[in-house]
C-alpha cells in the first residue's frame, strides 16, 4: 500500500450538505514514537494503549459553496467561536487535500468539545485530530460512488489523523495499536496505525491508567519542535533500533501476560523519551520535580507491596499510572494517600483502556 491508494478518486457531486459526529480517544504509548522523517512518517514504530473517557467530540456540518481558491471553515471549541485553533486546521487541510479533493467544495462547521478539562496538560491532539478525520471520513463515506468497507475506513481515517498528529493515528481503534513498520507485526505500516492482533493476556483486561497532572500549563518544548531535535541526534540510531526490539519483546510479554517483564519495557522507554529531550542540542527537561517524586513512590510502593503498578510519561511532566484490573482498588488507595499531594490542585482523572471511537 502507498499514499496514492487513499486518494479518492471520484465522487458524487449532488450531495448539498449533511452534519456527522464523532467521538474518539485519547491515547497512551508503551513504545514511544519519538522522531520522524518527511511527511509524517515516524523513524520508529510505536504502540499504546487507547483509552476509553478522555475523548473529544467533534461534528461537523457541511455545506456546498461555489468553487473557491481557498478552503472555507469556521472552528467552535466547547461552544465559542475560536480562532486560535484554525491555522492548525488550515494545516491539516492543506496536507490531506490530495486524498480528499472535496474540501474546497464545502464550508464546514467544526464543533468539538473535550470530555477532560482545557489547559489540563492532556495532549488533545491525539483525540482532537483523529475526531476530525473520522468526521471527514463520514463525509467521503456519504460522497463515494463506491462502498467504504469498514477497514478501509478506519485505515484512511488512520492515514489522515496521523498528518494532523503523528500519534492520532493510533486513536481511531482499540485497545491496542501499533503504528509504524515493525518486522514481529506483519501488517504494521508507517502510513497508518493497525489494531494489535497478537494474544493480549487476561492481566491487560480493562488496565487502570490513572493520569496526575503534575502540570497544568503550556509546554515548553513542543512535541513539533522536540521531533525536529532527533535529526542528528548523537543517540538517534540507537534509540531508533530500541524502539523496534521493545515493541517485538512487549508483543511477546503481551501475550504471556508478565507484568515484571512489562514494566521494565514500559518505564524504560518513558524514561528513554525524556531522555532523549534531555541529550538534543538544544536540551530541555519537561518534567518537574514532582514528576520524580511521583516515580520514586511508585517504586518504594512496588517494592514494598509487590504491586504491578507502574508508570509512563507522556511529552510533558504529568504521569500516567498503569496497573491491573484486579488492584484497582490498593492502587487508587495509594495514589490518593500519597500520589495526589504532587498533582497540581490535586487533580487527576481515572480511565482504563478502550476500545476506540465511535460514531455518534
Ligand atoms: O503526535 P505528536 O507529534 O504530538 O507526538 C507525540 C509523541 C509522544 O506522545 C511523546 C509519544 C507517543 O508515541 O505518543
Amino acid at each position: 500500500m502507498t499514499d496514492q491508494d487513499f486518494i479518492l478518486k471520484s465522487y458524487n457531486t449532488n450531495i448539498e450538505n449533511g452534519t456527522v459526529k464523532w467521538e474518539s480517544p485519547s491515547n497512551i504509548a508503551l513504545v514511544k514514537y519519538w522522531g520522524k522523517k518527511a511527511h509524517q512518517i515516524p523513524e520508529n514504530p510505536s504502540i499504546s494503549f487507547t483509552l476509553s473517557d478522555c475523548k473529544t467530540i467533534t461534528e461537523i456540518s457541511f455545506a456546498k459553496r461555489d468553487l473557491s481558491t481557498s478552503f472555507s471553515f469556521e472552528v467552535y471549541f466547547e461552544g465559542k467561536k475560536n480562532e486560535a485553533f484554525k491555522p492548525k486546521i488550515q494545516t491539516f487541510f492543506e496536507r490531506i487535500e490530495t486524498y480528499m479533493p472535496f474540501l474546497r467544495d464545502y464550508h464546514f462547521k467544526i464543533e468539538t468539545s473535550n470530555t477532560f478539562p482545557h489547559s489540563s496538560g492532556i495532549a488533545s491532539s491525539a483525540s482532537g485530530m483523529s475526531a476530525i478525520a473520522l468526521c471527514l471520513m463520514s463525509i467521503e463515506r456519504s460522497l463515494s460512488e463506491v462502498e467504504v468497507t469498514d477497514k478501509s475506513f478506519n485505515q484512511k481515517a488512520s492515514f489522515l489523523a496521523r498528518l494532523g498528529s503523528g500519534s492520532a493515528c493510533r486513536s481511531i481503534e482499540g485497545e491496542l495499536v501499533v503504528w509504524g513498520k515493525n518486522e514481529s507485526i506483519p501488517e504494521s505500516s508507517d502510513l497508518y496505525g493497525v489494531k494489535f492482533e497478537g494474544d493480549v493476556h487476561s492481566n491487560f483486561n480493562n488496565f487502570q491508567d490513572t493520569i496526575l497532572l503534575v502540570d497544568k500549563g503550556e509546554k515548553q518544548v513542543s512535541s513539533t519542535v522536540g521531533h525536529q531535535l532527533m535529526y542528528g541526534h548523537p543517540f538517534a540510531q540507537e534509540r531508533f533500533k530500541q524502539a523496534h526490539e521493545n515493541l517485538a519483546q512487549l508483543k511477546t510479554i503481551l501475550a504471556s501476560g508478565n507484568l515484571d517483564e512489562f514494566i521494565k519495557i514500559v518505564e524504560s522507554e518513558a524514561l528513554t523519551l525524556h531522555a532523549m529531550m534531555m541529550t538534543s542540542m538544544p536540551y530541555f527537561i519537561l518534567m518537574k520535580p514532582n514528576t520524580l517524586e511521583i516515580i520514586n513512590k511508585i517504586w518504594s510502593y512496588r517494592e514494598k507491596t509487590n504491586s504491578k503498578v507502574c508508570f509512563t510519561l507522556d511529552a510533558g511532566a504529568n504521569v500516567h499510572v498503569l496497573y491491573p484490573q484486579k488492584e484497582k482498588e490498593s492502587v487508587l488507595e495509594f495514589i490518593k494517600n500519597e500520589l495526589i499531594r504532587y498533582c497540581q490542585n490535586e487533580h487527576y482523572i481515572c480511565d482504563h483502556i478502550g476500545l476506540g471511537a465511535n460514531q455518534i
